[in-house]
């Protein structure tokens, strides 16, 4: 007979007297516990083995197997559960004897139903206390192993502190790990072999297909002695070894390795609470374990993007020097003009303490601020008279060809405001589209400074070079008009400070006198 009641506490009741099985089915059914019986010992054990019970009252004159033949299969086979004899022969004898093989207690035929009562619920608050005492137990453990492994991205580190755990919680000498290698499907890609005395064990090779098809099942790995040959390849297990519990690691439902655990230690055997326990610790190394990975993948996809980036970075190099290059070749008269922007710009961007990335873009802009005049004739660019009013015309295309010419690069977009809008001047007189004050960006009003002093510290067709101090004084007097006037006081100062330090530096004479 059983009585199903949800979370209710789980009794088995074994006697061969059929009053007495019926008897406490009633009356514990009645206090609200699930209660099943069976007549004899036989049966008792294959529930056992079938079904998890929290309390076992059984009968101790029995035929076929007695209580206390019960007990004893029940402790050898590590079943796990509180044990009440019922004896109609109250010794005290019987009783010690009982305790001895490890019931938790015992009552007297004929019992009152209080004292039944009364005895199955110490039994059971003992049970409870038992089992939450596992449980806090395991998961101290599980939980330290956790905070251990969570954060590594060390695979090793990781296979290292689950094996150690693994010896720790079982009391086992040997724990092995292997990982599947996803590309062959074979379980050799990591293995780990740690020892609690050190010493090499001559480990046979676990049997993964056998493993596998049992896991599968559902089937746990929990064999002592010869039992456990067939789970290793060659079908022999190590002579000394006493038991073996495997259990398999899972990520989203596929086994990506097992956990195996060995005993040397003469009758040392594993049971289900062991093994239990081992799954646990396996699921989180399994997590961990995992996310080890995907960081590895990340870490490698993150790696050939920067690289992939640095490829980028250089080509957009390449490109500018490319088009710088033949800016010059156009115009051999202002050679290094254009790099000369770049360092002025630099030093005036620098100076304005601008994020690297726009002090970057502006250098990059200086270089290249006059493409346009790839498109100009070199003949007019050169020429020592003053231009006409149709070769001025031409001239000042050159900004908008210079957009135009950037304009099908995507990488180069963040120049054109620099080869555009360097001839735009503050007031609004510049060109080529009239821009006013800080309508004209950033990169142009910079770039515009920057192109004015080394127009006239360099030499021209039609003039020599102004010093310095005749350039300074002319993009004071603009500032306002021609110039942002911040940036042209700005671009002064800054200037001064460059030009001592590369005095300083030995190198006055690469500065405009
Ligand atoms: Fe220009």
């Amino acid at each position: 007979m059983t009585a199903e009641a949800g979370d209710a506490a789980r009794i088995l009741v074994v006697d061969d007297e059929r009053v007495i099985r019926e008897i406490l089915a009633e009356f514990l059914t009645l206090e609200g516990f699930s209660v099943h019986t069976v007549e004899d010992g036989e049966k008792a054990l294959t529930e056992l083995r079938l079904r998890p019970y929290d309390l076992l009252i059984t009968d101790l004159k029995m035929p076929r197997l007695s209580g206390l033949q019960l007990l004893e299969r029940i402790e050898a086979e590590r079943l796990g559960v509180l044990t009440v004899l019922m004896t109609g022969f109250g010794t005290v004898e019987t009783a010690i004897e009982a305790m001895k093989k490890g019931a938790y207690d015992y009552l007297l035929k004929p019992f009152k139903v209080e004292e039944v009562i009364h005895v199955v619920r110490r039994a059971l608050y003992r049970q409870r206390l038992q089992a939450e005492n596992i449980r806090l137990r395991e998961a101290l453990t599980i939980y330290k192993v956790s905070e251990a492994i969570a954060l590594s991205h060390d695979i090793d580190h990781i296979l290292d502190v689950v094996l150690r755990a693994a010896i720790d919680e079982v009391k086992a000498d040997v724990a092995t790990l292997h990982l599947l290698d996803a590309r062959t499907g074979t379980y050799e890609e990591r293995v780990k072999v740690v020892a609690a005395d050190g010493k090499s064990h001559g480990l046979p090779s676990p049997a993964f297909t056998v493993m596998t098809e049992q896991f599968a099942l559902g089937s746990p790995i929990l064999a002592h002695g010869g039992k456990a040959s067939r789970f290793f390849t060659e079908h022999t297990a190590p002579s000394a070894l006493s038991s073996f519990v495997a259990v398999p690691l899972q990520v989203r439902g596929m086994m990506v390795g097992v956990l195996n655990v060995f005993s040397f230690t003469p009758g040392k055997k594993f049971d289900e609470g062991h093994r239990k326990t081992l799954s646990v610790l396996a699921s989180r190394a399994a997590s961990a374990i995992d996310n080890a990975r995907l960081y590895g993948e990340l870490r490698a996809s993150n790696d050939s993007l920067t690289r992939a980036n640095l490829s980028l970075e250089d080509m957009f190099q390449q490109t500018v020097a490319g088009f710088a290059q033949a800016l010059e070749e156009s115009d051999l008269y202002t050679r290094g003009h254009s790099e000369r922007v770049a360092v002025y710009s630099e030093i005036l961007a620098r100076g304005l303490t601008l994020p690297e990335v726009e002090v970057s873009r502006i250098v990059q802009a200086g270089v290249m601020h006059d493409v346009g005049k790839i498109g100009v004739r070199y003949d007019m660019l050169n020429k020592p008279g003053k231009l006409t009013p149709e070769e001025v015309a031409v001239f000042r295309q050159h900004p908008e060809k210079g957009k135009r010419i950037l304009e099908p690069v995507p990488c180069l977009h963040g120049l054109i405001d620099g080869c555009w809008c360097h001839h735009e001047w503050f007031d609004g007189g510049g060109y080529p589209r009239g821009l006013r004050g800080h309508d004209i960006p950033l990169v142009g009003r910079v770039v515009a400074v920057a192109d004015a002093y080394d127009a006239m510290t360099s030499d021209r067709a039609y003039r020599r070079a102004l010093p310095h101090e005749v350039a300074i004084g002319e993009i004071e007097r603009c500032a306002g008009t021609q110039f942002d006037p911040e940036l042209a006081e700005a671009f002064v100062r800054f200037l001064e400070t460059w030009r001592l330090g590369m005095r300083e530096r030995g190198q006055g004479s690469l500065i405009p006198r």
